[in-house]
């Protein structure tokens, strides 16, 4: 489904989502605005917990906090049992502050800094997804420095491709992260981690890539991961605790877009992990998984406000918005596509247009070619599917102020970010600020 549960059109054509119009928010909080629907979240989280879990009982799911954080939605992610995957100091930052279970947070990353890990080991993570022998060199060191233990998994390129854009590929040969079976690289590392007295092998997670729809290279991930974990098993007599292959499930952005079930998906990744586990005569592993943009994508709506439109006659008719590539960069680095739809009004008239955002670039286009009400100065384009990987890639570009975020829970809407401000924009001039702003 592209549109949060509840997204219905009013009697006045207005589009709401939990009875709420869009245009009402728009006029509260500004734009560009994101919109976020929390039951939408936790149906998400429901289905995903009880689908696994129903599949292979004990499975865990992880929230990859990349695709969108803020201390609300941690809230939620935390309310309803999940784990959370963070791959920064940042993120670390952003779950511990808000109070989330630490034990509860895996910590991800290809090029963890000494003080990522020193904070990740201080602050009492769960697990840390291990990447490459520089970071063991650093584990090792800082274990023994901080007399601290704690569990790992060694991440492992099982060198799949996916059908997915190449920049969201990441277990080819040619790919920066984890570490490659094939010459040794992973067996290495796994020698490596058994030498540090501070590090417990719980494992071996996979990632093959982001937006994908087949189930098929999920299994195969598990049946690589499984038949290293045998190896390892043979080689060193450590047996595999948890086996993780990563997240990546696919979201529709349009209608054209396939629908994954999700029932459908967990069995047969259950059953691949138990016949992985027969196949080597191993104890079934624990299961973790860590969808991200198929938590939130469906659930965030994009909120813009029509400026300047500009006909172009005979090529195309230009709708300007409010925000654009940096609040949403997508479109301009995956020449990703979204659908849209005017959001204070409806007609049967349509018209082709080109949704332009409003920066210093030409690729800075939303939406090509979509077929919406005629648009107008000051109506509201909302484009659905904008929860996952939008504002958590945002930048301030032209020096953009961030957008501002709400919830609707229950039937009511709350700010749960605020728009930034200019003195946020100044905060970390060091130079001379003349004048002071808001
Ligand atoms: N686990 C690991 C280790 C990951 O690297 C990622 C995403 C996930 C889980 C969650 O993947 P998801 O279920 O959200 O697909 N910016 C891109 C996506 C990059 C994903 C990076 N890693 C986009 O907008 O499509």
């Amino acid at each position: 489904m592209l549109w949060p549960l509840t997204t219905v059109r009013d009697a006045t054509g207005r589009l709401t989502i939990g009875g709420i119009a869009l245009a009402d928010l728009a006029d509260e909080f500004g734009t560009p605005l994101y919109v976020y629907h929390d039951e939408t979240i936790r149906n998400q989280c429901a289905l995903y917990r009880e689908a696994f879990q129903t599949a292979y009982p004990g499975a865990r799911v992880a929230y990859a906090g990349k695709a969108y954080l803020s201390s609300e939605l941690l809230a939620i992610i935390a309310d309803e049992g999940l784990g959370l995957d963070v791959v920064s100091a940042g993120e670390l930052m952003m779950a511990y502050r808000s109070g989330f279970p630490l034990e509860r947070v895996v910590l991800h990353g290809n090029n963890k800094t000494p003080e990522e890990l020193r904070l990740a080991l201080e602050l009492g993570v769960g697990e840390i997804i291990v990447d490459n022998f520089y970071e063991l060199d650093l584990l090792d060191e800082l274990t023994r420095e901080l007399g601290r233990s704690v569990d790992v998994l060694l991440r492992v390129n099982p060198n799949i491709d996916v059908h997915t854009h190449d920049y969201r590929k990441t277990a080819i040969v040619d790919s920066k992260f984890g570490l490659l079976i094939e010459p040794g690289f992973a067996r290495q590392a796994v020698e490596r981690i058994l030498e540090i007295p501070g590090l417990r092998l719980r494992g071996y997670h996979a990632h093959i890539g982001s937006q994908i729809f087949e189930i098929e290279p999920f299994l195969t991930s598990i049946s690589t991961l499984f038949a290293f974990a045998a190896d390892m098993y043979e080689r060193y007599d450590v047996k595999p605790a948890q086996i993780s292959p990563g997240g990546g499930f696919g979201i529709q952005y349009q209608k054209s877009d396939p629908e994954v079930e999700l029932g459908t998906f967990a069995a047969q990744v259950s059953d691949a992990m138990r016949k992985g586990a027969e196949e080597y005569d191993l104890a079934p592993p624990q299961l973790t998984i860590e969808p991200g943009r198929t938590i939130v994508g469906q659930a965030g709506v994009a909120l813009y406000r029509v400026g300047a439109i500009k006909d172009i006659p005979g090529v195309r008719r230009y709708v300007s918005v409010d925000g654009g590539m940096a609040d949403n960069i997508r479109p301009a680095l995956y020449g990703a596509k979204y659908e849209a739809e005017i959001a204070n009004r409806d007609s049967v008239e349509r018209a082709t247009v080109t949704i332009a955002g409003k920066f210093c670039e030409s690729g800075d286009v939303l939406v090509r070619d979509v077929a919406l009400v005629p648009p107008e100065p000051g109506d509201l384009v909302a484009i659905p599917a904008a929860g996952a990987y939008c504002l958590a890639m945002a930048s301030n570009y032209n020096l953009a102020l961030k957008p501002a975020v709400v919830m609707i829970s229950g039937g009511s809407a709350r700010l749960i970010q605020r728009r930034e401000t200019y003195d946020d924009l100044l905060a970390r001039e060091v130079g001379t600020v003349a004048r002071s702003t808001n």
